[in-house]
């Protein structure tokens, strides 16, 4: 009975988190953030598209993590490297022959599945484990009569092998083929361009350790399974920092000492932009890749994924491993001369690296409110009765927020709109604005609440009057408080500077 009734409660569980999963993304898409690639010859399974809000959003969160990572400290350089690097670079980095997923397929449906994470649906956790080891606990699941493919439901599945995530493109090449002399990658990470650009940063720049370097780009994975929405996809943003130190300097345990600043700076962003401090948790990867001496995830709950953990950031240790290969594959000594030792080393790197859509998932994830708004309300028979209402609002930190103040004219007069746009023109010259005239008032509110719009300007009849004490103020509206305060048409751009600084 008890049983019974953890497994009901279970299934209505995964039903509520599936239904707002759905909820999100339809919301996302019918609001301009969020579309699915391609979508009129079928769709492009793994691959998004960012509306103009999402744009936005995605902009406001790149800016958020260059301010931080470069802008406030004065240890930390950008850089923008091409997607396409020498082949070399794949080769040396251990990813032309190690970056693999196991894969499995379904005879029937030819449906694709990550072998690993059919083994850790069943508790069995098979991180960086070799194939034939998971085909041996797939093994025993066949024999349980448990492994079946997740689409059809078919026991008629392939055995595991390994699959190549590197994505080919034939650029430069003389042929069409993709062969093995003229297949170029494209970057499966972005820390690959940072590690070439290590020395010419070094020569041009002229850095003392340590330093850092960072950058945001596109990266492209040949992912076996694309189905939690933009959380995992072929084609995506890293936002990555490659942390330059001297390993062997006497002072303390310098290793250590830096892999917990960075934790702590990287855990205290997320606070700063308002994620709430019980959905994130510290993952420490007990089995490492080959490149990694120590790797710790910031894991976040994404209520809309299952309400469960899921990794938002890696941080990790690299000791010398990308510096020794890169110098070893291009004959270039990378090493680095300590003018104060007079030791010459190849640096140790540490690096910080988030996903740029992974953080917009948990920006939104943490933002999205659905609110109660009833209240009771006296009827036309005079009697106390319940008026439903409710509010869809994205409460997210103000600096993120795709549109920073929405201007609206009360009603459809011409006065009303004329002012409205003036002030509208005049605050869009410092902040993303936007004028709306369309709908009744409160319609208007709710979109702006629903885009996560933190402050609404409105003009009424009252800033028009010029016999009103009101005449040439405007009000305000909070976004999360939903108050208003009314203001001076004069002071509204200091109002609002002073809500942003
Ligand atoms: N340079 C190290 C590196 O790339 P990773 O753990 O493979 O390490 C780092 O990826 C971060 O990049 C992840 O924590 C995640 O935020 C993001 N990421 C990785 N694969 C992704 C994918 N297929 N779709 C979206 N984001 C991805």
């Amino acid at each position: 009975m008890e049983s019974q009734k953890i497994q009901n409660n279970n299934q209505d569980l995964k039903l509520q988190n599936e239904n707002l999963q759905n909820e999100i993304i339809s919301f996302l898409k019918s609001r301009g953030f969020v579309y699915p690639s391609s979508e009129i010859y079928g769709g492009l399974s793994g691959v998004y598209d960012y509306g103009h809000y999402g744009y936005l959003l995605i902009k406001n969160i790149k800016d958020a993590w260059m301010k931080s990572m470069i802008q406030e400290r004065d240890d930390v350089y950008a850089l923008d490297s091409a997607i396409f690097m020498h082949k070399n670079t794949w080769i040396a980095s251990g990813h032309v022959a190690g970056f693999n997923d196991p894969q499995i397929d379904c005879k029937k449906c030819k449906f694709r599945m990550r072998a690993d994470h059919t083994l850790e649906d069943f508790g069995i956790s098979a991180d960086k484990q070799s194939i034939e080891w998971i085909n041996a606990e797939l093994d025993k699941l066949r024999v349980d009569k448990k492994l079946i493919c997740e689409k059809c439901g078919s026991s008629d599945l392939t055995e595991a092998k390994v699959f190549s995530l590197m994505v080919k493109s034939n650029l430069g090449s003389p042929t069409d083929s993709l062969s093995e002399e003229n297949v170029m990658y494209l970057r499966p990470e972005t820390c690959g361009g940072i590690y070439l650009e290590y020395k010419n940063t070094i020569d041009s720049l002229h850095p003392k350790l340590p330093f850092g370097i960072a950058q945001i780009g596109k990266a492209f994975r040949n992912e076996i399974t694309a189905k939690q929405f933009v959380f995992r996809t072929r084609e995506f943003e890293q936002m990555e920092m490659q942390y330059f130190f001297n390993p062997y300097l006497e002072n303390g345990n310098v290793k250590e000492t830096y892999f917990k600043n960075w934790q702590d700076y990287r855990w205290n962003f997320y606070l700063n932009y308002g994620i709430d401090q019980n959905r994130l948790k510290w993952y420490k990867h007990e089995k490492l890749a080959h490149y990694a001496s120590d790797a710790y995830d910031i894991e976040y709950k994404y209520k809309m994924l299952g309400d469960s953990f899921k990794e938002l950031e890696g941080i990790h240790q690299r000791g010398d491993w990308d510096l020794s290969q890169h110098s070893k594959f291009s004959g270039v000594d990378l090493s680095y001369f300590d003018e104060e030792s007079k030791q010459r080393f190849l640096p140790y790197i540490m690096e910080t690296s988030v996903g740029v859509a992974r953080m917009m998932l948990a920006f939104i994830d943490n933002a999205y409110k659905v609110e109660d708004l009833s209240k009771e309300v006296i009827n036309e028979n005079g009697e106390k009765v319940i008026k439903q209402d409710s509010r869809i609002v994205m409460k997210l930190d103000k600096r993120l927020s795709p549109i920073k103040v929405a201007v609206l004219p009360l009603s459809k007069k011409e006065n009303l709109q004329n002012k409205a746009r003036e002030i509208y023109k005049e605050l869009s010259k410092v902040y993303m604005c936007e004028y709306d005239e369309s709908g009744s008032i409160g319609k208007r509110y709710r979109r702006q609440d629903e885009i996560g719009t933190p402050y609404i300007i409105t003009i009424d009849f009252d800033t028009m009057d010029e016999t009103n004490i009101n005449f040439e103020t405007v009000t305000i509206r909070d976004r999360d408080s939903m108050s208003q305060e009314r203001i001076d048409i004069k002071s509204i751009k200091s109002y609002i500077r002073s809500k942003f600084d």
